[in-house]
């Protein structure tokens, strides 16, 4: 499937993903776009909402990098099957904040993911289409009792962090390229601008498992956990600010500890983050001051 600018690819579970030409990586998990947003994103979002510790009635979720975004839909479609189930009855309204650079990308990939047949039943929802998510405008709808709100900004997370200060959140989502290669979106003062707007009991969900957001998360007092591995790789990681230790057996294969080789390289110079104190550095310098601080480059 192709379209103007963007080059499309199907991923093992037969979702569509895209590739990103100049950094040479895919948007999502090879094993599947669809996969990974269920495992990494939707189902640990869903074990939290059931937990008798969290109280919400209007879930608010932040899509930070929405790209074609699997996320969001994966977490609503699953929510409504909960509903359809029985279970989630308590949660009234389902707000959406969906945030990317490229709109244009969000704007020519919704159809096409919506066509799919893992959105069969969200697909089905004359309402709920590519026009739900445009910039600057706020889009309503009430669905079986459920309220339905959802906005798309076009901006730099960064920038969004630094400016906008009045949104909180009960789920944030993270999914930008690797933090190998777009470091400045991985730092911990990105991690500690996202838990300013969390809840009291919220979360940060991301497919990333790299010691150094790991280290960060820890450092800013999240308890951190492990998600279900998509294909090769180790899993995903959840930051809550709530201790979930003693639902861990209920949560099993969604939701896990850490294991002790993953303490034990938090414990190394892996565990450092990256800093970048005034969200503005280049990526290329927040990798240089990391190797300096871990002992790997000399200064000067
Ligand atoms: C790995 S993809 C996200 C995939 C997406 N979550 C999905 O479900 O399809 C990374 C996304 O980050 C966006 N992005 C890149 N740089 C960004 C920035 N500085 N601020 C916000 N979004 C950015 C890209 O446009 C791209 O859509």
């Amino acid at each position: 499937m192709q379209a103007p600018d963007y080059i499309f690819q199907a991923t093992a579970d037969g979702s569509i993903s895209l590739l990103e030409p100049s950094l040479q990586e895919l948007y999502h998990n090879r094993q599947g776009a669809y996969t990974e947003a269920l495992m990494n994103y939707a189902a640990p979002t869903l074990a939290l909402l059931a937990l008798p510790s969290v109280k919400v009635s209007c879930f608010r979720l932040l899509d930070s990098c929405f790209g074609l975004g699997y996320n969001s839909l994966t977490c609503f479609d699953s929510l409504l099957s909960f509903r359809k189930e029985g279970s989630a009855a308590g949660i009234k309204g389902f707000s959406i904040k969906a945030l990317d650079i490229d709109y244009k990308l969000c704007q020519t990939s919704l159809p096409l993911v919506l066509r799919q047949p893992c959105f069969k039943q969200i697909a089905s929802l004359s309402w709920l289409t590519g026009q739900s998510f445009q910039p600057g405008i706020t889009f309503d709808h009430t669905h079986d009792d459920l309220h339905f709100q959802s906005t798309f900004s076009e901006c730099d997370l960064r920038h969004y962090l630094k400016n906008e200060r009045k949104d909180t959140f009960d789920v944030i989502y993270h999914d930008p390229f690797s933090p190998r290669k777009v470091t400045e979106l991985w730092t911990l003062e990105v991690f500690a601008a996202y838990k300013q707007r969390l809840q009291p009991a919220g979360s940060i969900l991301t497919y990333s498992s790299a010691p150094a957001i790991r280290g960060a998360l820890r450092q800013l007092g999240f308890h951190v956990y492990r998600t279900a591995a998509v294909g090769g790789k180790s899993g995903g990681t959840l930051a809550c600010l709530q201790d979930l230790q003693d639902y861990l057996p209920k949560l099993a294969n969604v939701i896990m500890p850490l294991s002790e080789e993953e303490e034990r390289r938090l414990r190394t110079t892996s565990g450092l983050p990256y800093r970048d104190p005034e969200l503005s550095l280049t990526g290329e310098e927040i990798r240089i001051a990391r190797l300096k601080e871990q002992g790997q480059i000399k200064d000067g």
